[in-house]
């Protein structure tokens, strides 16, 4: 994969000025780049049961309207005035999976997925607003691309139940994107893209979980562990002469209790990564028929025809605090002095080959480690 070009900028200036703050384009930040799936091959994903697409078409009458996938044929929608979108298409396609690389600035874990979209001309999902980040790369098309500063004199319009659109907007940025132009667009900052001719949009979003969302996944993290059950208890109470009120001391106690919980920080590290590896959407996971023995893998690093290589779109990372493990897919694995080496490689996600993997065999808990990866899927074999 080639890398940003940044021009006049660094992914360091970009952090500073751009990043969260004010939307940017990048022209020919990728010279050459058309697409890393051809419209076709969308569409092909598009039919698939387990892939989450939509198509949003404007009428002549200027209403909108929505369809969701699968879809068994696109010829009713015509030629103009629709675009067609895929959610985490890195799940299904490596190539478009290693657009994820050109960011390797940010964590990976602040990454949420790949969303692709083909729109013919005239085709877009109406003026909106994100929650996230979002890196929006051209490939093959033009289409034009308005960009504003948050405003919160928008209002919300409902124009079809399932679609959330702005009012009219100021655009600070207004251009055409080609092939290889690269669009940063901030959270809640209003944009509006429609294509000039049919056009392949790659969608790098980013991961920011909400309050609601990190309460509600601890919730379900004290429930899966059996550790919410534990009960308020005041051994220190004193008598009161006005049973009918709730007293200060007893909210700051009781909300005390529920903090307790929330700053063990090794169960809050444990959370946290599991929640932010696991995947939104559907992985295409390679679960071996028959367990694969720690025998079998050390004959497989004898083999210099085939490499191991992670699920597309899987998300892992290594957290050192404060204890060292690896996540993957919201799995934990244990690390060791002995396995941090190959658990950083397996959290870095890049397929390894099997002489380096050999290099780690002569302790077996890595051998277990791999092994194990091996037998839930998250790693193949190819
Ligand atoms: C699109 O590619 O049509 C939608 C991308 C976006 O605005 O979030
Ligand atoms: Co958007």
């Amino acid at each position: 994969m080639q890398s940003i070009n940044w021009g006049d900028l660094t992914p360091e200036k970009f952090l500073k000025e751009y990043w969260q703050k004010k939307p940017l384009l990048i022209k020919q930040a990728l010279p050459n780049f058309q697409g890393s799936i051809a419209a076709d091959e969308l569409a092909g994903l598009a039919m698939e049961q387990e892939i989450e697409s939509r198509i949003i078409a404007q009428n002549p009458d200027k209403s909108w309207n929505v369809e969701h996938g699968p879809f068994e044929d696109f010829e009713k929608f015509g030629e103009k005035n629709w675009t067609l979108l895929v959610q985490a298409v890195n799940n299904w396609s490596r190539d478009t999976d290693q657009l994820i690389s050109l960011f390797t600035f940010i964590p990976r874990w602040r990454i949420d997925d790949v969303m692709v979209s083909f729109s013919t001309p005239n085709g877009g999902v109406g003026a909106h607003l994100d929650q996230y980040d979002v890196f929006i790369l051209q490939g093959e098309g033009k289409r034009r691309w308005q960009v504003g500063a948050p405003d919160a004199t928008l209002t919300t319009l409902i124009p079809h139940p399932d679609l959330k659109q702005v009012s009219e907007f100021t655009p600070i940025i207004d251009e055409v994107t080609e092939a290889g132009d690269l669009l940063y667009i901030p959270p809640n900052h209003p944009h509006n893209g429609v294509s000039i001719e049919n056009s392949l949009n790659f969608s790098i979003g980013f991961q920011a979980p909400s309050n609601q969302d990190l309460w509600s996944g601890f919730a379900d993290k004290l429930i899966d562990e059996d550790l919410g059950e534990h009960r308020f208890s005041d051994p220190q109470r004193t008598v009161t002469n006005r049973p009918y009120r709730l007293e200060e001391t007893d909210i700051s106690n009781i909300k005390s209790f529920m903090l307790k919980q929330l700053s063990d920080d090794k169960f809050f590290a444990q959370y946290i990564s599991q929640y932010l590896t696991q995947s939104h959407h559907t992985l295409e996971l390679l679960i071996p028929m028959k367990a694969f023995t720690i025998e079998q893998v050390l004959g497989f690093v004898e083999n210099d025809e085939i490499q191991f290589t992670p699920v597309s779109g899987i998300k892992s990372l290594v957290c050192y605090t404060p204890e060292t493990n690896l996540f993957i897919n919201g799995d934990k694995f244990q690390l060791t002095d002995k396995t941090i080496e190959l658990g950083n490689i397996l959290a870095e996600s890049l397929p390894m080959t099997t002489e380096k993997a050999k290099s780690f065999m002569s302790c077996l808990k890595n051998t277990q480690l791999l092994t194990n990866v091996l037998n839930k899927g998250y790693w193949y074999i190819e």
